[in-house]
Parts: structure tokens; C-alpha cells; sequence
């Protein structure tokens, strides 16, 4: 197993440390993996003047898997197509990661740790299912320019038929291993490119009778991740609602620091990464929560390194390490075992 590490910007390198020793933790298991590491984001910049320069993509090629901190920092974010962020979406588009797939459940340790009460996330086990290679994020054209004598950015939405009925394929299938309901994310009743994303959901959804299949505006869906969250199996969203809805459903959860993130294609190789940024208010703290990058670790495992017992060793410890009363900040409360980041770390790889 060929393991691509790139813990990029801010915590980033903090808290993929934590995974690589749980996943060094898993050795004695008899599951081992060859990992190299490779530098994206403002790291790389700063190293080479390229947010993915050739030496990663090379990396990026010979992995089975790439395992992904976070990139991004305010001072780079002028840099334009030398953004940290360009690192990750060009690793993104080239591999055509075209579905990222993002779980949102509570674990029962954690139930008193969400801003919303208990009763309202209680049985909380959704899965978004973002597009990650098209929409406002690649559409042509965009830019900058002036018009009028003052300056006007523009960017395209734009979605072919093939690309939402990829990714649609991929929300009826995880539903069909689930609770077998999608509901399909879109802002249908304004934007021309959002109705065709409904039609070709339609679409694909008669090759799937088992799954109930429902639609909602984006707004409404915002409102209903946080009225009654318990209602939604699958969400299926283009990728920029997704990008904004995981982070809504993260908090469901308890804190953005505990959802991982699988971004996967048309073959094996995935790149795994926590769905938060890269907080560089709070990097170099040893105060991040790891269990987001961890759990990216185990997904990572389980759909691309074809190891599932890896993968439940992994969940199960997380699960075992919250029962024993150690959290991070961002989840604890008073009375818990708080604890840094590579403490946790620590507790997990104890808990393999
Ligand atoms: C995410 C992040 C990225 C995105 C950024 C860092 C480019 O917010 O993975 O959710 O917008 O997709
Ligand atoms: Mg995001």
C-alpha cells in the first residue's frame, strides 16, 4: 500500500502527524503501508513557487492513496492561480476526484458536545455527497476585468449532463448500502445550470426504484440541516453547496474537526482530508482536533487500500479514546480530559 502524505498548511502538519502514527500504530496488526511525503499548499509555494509543484504530482501518481491535511493562509490568498487552495483543486482535477464523500454522524460520547441540543441530532447519520470537479469552482470563463471603468469579477456555473449523472450514480449507490433516500441538493427555481442538475438526477433515479429520491433548494436544506437534521440519508449537492452544507453539517456533529472527508473517482486511488481548513489562528498550538484526519485515515483504508479491518480498528479506537474522556478544546466540556492535539493522537494509537 503507497500512501502519498501532504499535511500542507497550519494544523495541517499537526494533526496528519496524528494519523501517521495511528496508522503506524496499526503495524503490529500486520497492516503496513509505504508513505512518502510531499509538499502542497503555501508549504510548497514558499518551498518551489507552485502550490503542487512536479515533485508532488509525481507523488501523486505513484500512490495508491493520498492522505491530506489542509492548505490555505491569508497572505497567499492574492496570489491567484498560486493560491494554496489551486494545490488541492489541481490534485483534485487531475485525478478527476469527481465525489467527495462526507459523513456526518454524532458519536454518543460526543451528544452534549453540538451547539444544537441533544434531542434534535440524536440518530444523527447522514453522508453528503459533494461534486468536486466542476460548477463555480472550474466553470470557464472567470476572472477579473474592468467594464465601465471599474472592476468586475465573474465566474461560470456550469454543469454537463455527464458530470452530474456520474456523481448522481454514486449518491443511489451509497444510498442503496444506507437508508436508501437521496435528496438531491439544488437552486433549481433561479439557475438554468441547477435545472438541468434536477432533471438528470430524475434521470438517473428511475435505474434506482428502491431509493426515494427528493429535492430541495439549497436555502431550505441550510434551514433543515439545522431544524431536523435526522431526516436526510444521502445529500447529493454540486460543489459549491456542498462545500458550504458540510460545513453546516459538521456542527451537527459536535465540531468541524471531527468529519473526515473521502474524494474519489473513476478508480481506486482517493485522496482523504479533514473537511475544516487550515486555521492558522490556531496552528502550532498542539490544540487542533486530530479525529477528523484520523477518520480520513481509516476511510482512506477502507475505499482505497482495500483494508476495512484497518478501518474499523481505527473507527473503534476513536470510539474507545472518546469513552475514556479525552477530548480537544474544540469538544470538550468541563469535567473531560482535555487534551492537546498530539496527546489525542497519543490516546488513539494507546486505544489500537
Ligand atoms: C473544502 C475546502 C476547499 C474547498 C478549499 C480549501 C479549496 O473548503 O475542502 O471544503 O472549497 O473545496
Ligand atoms: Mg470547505
Amino acid at each position: 500500500m503507497k500512501v502519498a502524505v501532504m499535511a500542507g498548511d497550519g494544523i495541517g502538519p499537526e494533526i496528519v502527524a496524528q494519523a501517521v502514527k495511528v496508522l503506524k500504530a496499526l503495524e503490529p496488526h500486520g497492516i503496513s503501508m509505504e508513505m512518502r511525503e510531499g509538499l502542497v499548499g503555501a508549504a510548497a509555494y514558499d518551498a518551489t513557487g507552485d502550490p503542487l509543484p512536479p515533485e508532488s504530482q509525481e507523488l501523486a501518481a505513484w500512490c495508491d492513496a493520498i492522505l491530506f491535511g489542509s492548505v490555505g493562509g491569508f497572505e497567499y490568498e492574492h496570489l491567484g492561480a498560486k493560491r494554496p487552495g489551486q494545490g488541492l483543486l489541481r490534485l483534485r482535477k487531475d485525478l478527476e476526484l469527481f465525489a467527495n464523500i462526507r459523513p456526518a454522524s454524532v458519536f454518543s460520547e460526543l451528544k452534549d458536545a453540538s451547539p444544537l441540543r441533544a434531542e434534535i441530532i440524536e440518530g444523527l447519520d447522514l453522508v453528503i455527497v459533494r461534486e468536486l470537479t466542476g460548477d463555480l469552482y472550474f466553470g470557464q470563463p472567470r476572472g477579473i476585468c474592468t467594464k465601465d471603468n471599474e472592476r468586475v469579477g465573474y465566474n461560470t456555473m456550469v454543469y454537463a449532463e455527464s458530470e452530474v449523472e456520474r456523481i448522481a450514480h454514486v449518491a443511489f449507490r451509497t444510498a442503496m448500502t444506507r437508508k436508501r433516500r437521496v435528496c438531491s441538493v439544488d437552486k433549481a427555481n433561479v439557475l438554468e445550470a441547477m435545472q438541468l442538475w434536477r432533471e438528470t438526477v430524475e434521470k438517473v433515479a428511475r435505474e434506482y426504484p428502491q431509493v426515494e429520491l427528493t429535492h430541495m433548494y439549497v436555502d431550505a436544506a441550510a434551514m433543515m440541516l439545522v431544524r431536523e437534521p435526522t431526516r436526510f440519508d444521502v445529500m447529493l449537492t454540486p460543489n459549491l453547496f456542498g462545500d458550504i452544507l458540510s460545513d453546516v453539517a459538521s456542527m451537527l456533529s459536535g465540531s468541524i474537526g471531527m468529519i473526515p472527508s473521502a474524494s474519489i473517482g473513476g478508480t481506486k486511488k482517493g485522496l482523504y482530508e479533514p473537511i475544516h481548513g487550515s486555521a492558522p489562528d490556531i496552528a502550532g498550538q498542539n490544540i487542533a482536533n486530530p479525529v477528523a484526519t484520523i477518520l480520513s485515515a481509516a476511510m482512506m483504508l477502507r475505499l482505497s487500500l482495500d483494508c476495512p479491518q484497518g478501518a474499523e480498528r481505527i473507527e473503534k479506537a476513536v470510539g474507545a479514546a472518546l469513552a475514556q474522556g479525552y477530548r480537544t478544546a474544540d469538544i470538550a466540556r468541563p469535567g473531560d480530559k482535555r487534551v492537546g492535539t498530539s496527546e489525542m493522537g497519543d490516546a488513539i494509537a494507546a486505544a489500537i
